[in-house]
């Protein structure tokens, strides 16, 4: 966090794809302050840049003009190595295909990002168990992902996500393969995170997603062009729109 308690900043960013005739301008002059344990949701029609935005939150690409800040700490400059190190150490993700090892349980899923950041196995064994109880799926720590359901992939890749208690939760379009009964479970999981005190950016076309955060922003063509923070209590939201789905 810095000294007003944001945990994600980002002043004047841009960021080109391509080259010459073919430049597309993905990113166009963003500015961003994420107050920590803030829900934030941005939405924005296909093409408009929202996940090129993500990926630079996150230190997966690298802006062609301007600074992202994480925890005070200014992140666009580091070598890869260290970014490497950030983004497995303080950025959890999500995306909208789960990206899980085939070949791996859930549980081994799981414990891959504690692993990778020198956790003991036992220590990451453990830590796992916990992780998939909180998600809700204890009992399916053994299958691998096939055996699973989208629901299901998607709460084993969030508690993925969560291994190494990311100072962020980023998402990608998280329910964008799921039906409602398993993008409900998402949401009800978004909400206890948030609750828990989370910082989460999460790209959706969800409409029930954006109601749920505590802040949306609407994107065209790589600008912000809407910047609401909802005011009334989330969880009253969320039980309205479980009510309205049963
Ligand atoms: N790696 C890339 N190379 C070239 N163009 C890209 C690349 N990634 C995204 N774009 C372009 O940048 C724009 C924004 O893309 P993207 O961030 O994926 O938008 P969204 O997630 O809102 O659909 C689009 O015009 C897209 O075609
Ligand atoms: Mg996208």
């Amino acid at each position: 966090m810095n000294e007003f308690g944001d945990v994600l900043q980002v002043r004047d960013l841009f960021k080109e794809h391509g080259h010459g005739q073919g430049v597309v301008r993905a990113v166009d002059g963003v500015d961003l302050d994420v107050p920590a344990g803030q829900m934030l949701a941005v939405m924005g029609p296909s093409g408009c840049g929202k996940s090129t935005l993500l990926h630079l939150l996150g230190g997966l690409e690298r802006p062609t003009d301007g600074e992202v800040w994480l925890a005070g700490r200014r992140i666009d400059t580091l070598s890869e190595r260290a970014l490497a190190r950030l983004r497995r150490g303080s950025m959890g993700f999500v995306f909208q295909a789960f990206h899980l090892v085939e070949e791996l349980s859930a549980a081994e899923n799981v414990e891959l990002p504690a692993l990778l950041a020198g956790c003991s196995p036992r220590a990451a064994r453990q830590r796992a168990a916990v992780l998939l109880e909180r998600v809700g799926l204890a009992d399916r720590a053994r299958h691998l992902p096939w055996e699973l359901s989208g629901g299901q992939r998607q709460r084993v890749a969030i508690a993925r996500a969560l291994a190494n208690e990311p100072l962020v939760l980023l998402a990608d379009e998280p329910s964008g393969n799921l039906d409602t009964a398993a993008t409900l479970d998402v949401l009800r999981l978004f909400e206890e995170l948030r609750s828990t005190g989370q910082t989460l950016v999460i790209v959706t076309h969800d409409e029930r997603i954006a109601a749920t955060a505590d802040r949306l922003i609407s994107m065209r063509d790589g600008m912000f062009v809407d910047d609401t923070w909802l005011a009334d209590s989330t969880t009253e939201r969320l039980e309205d729109l479980i009510g309205l789905e049963g």
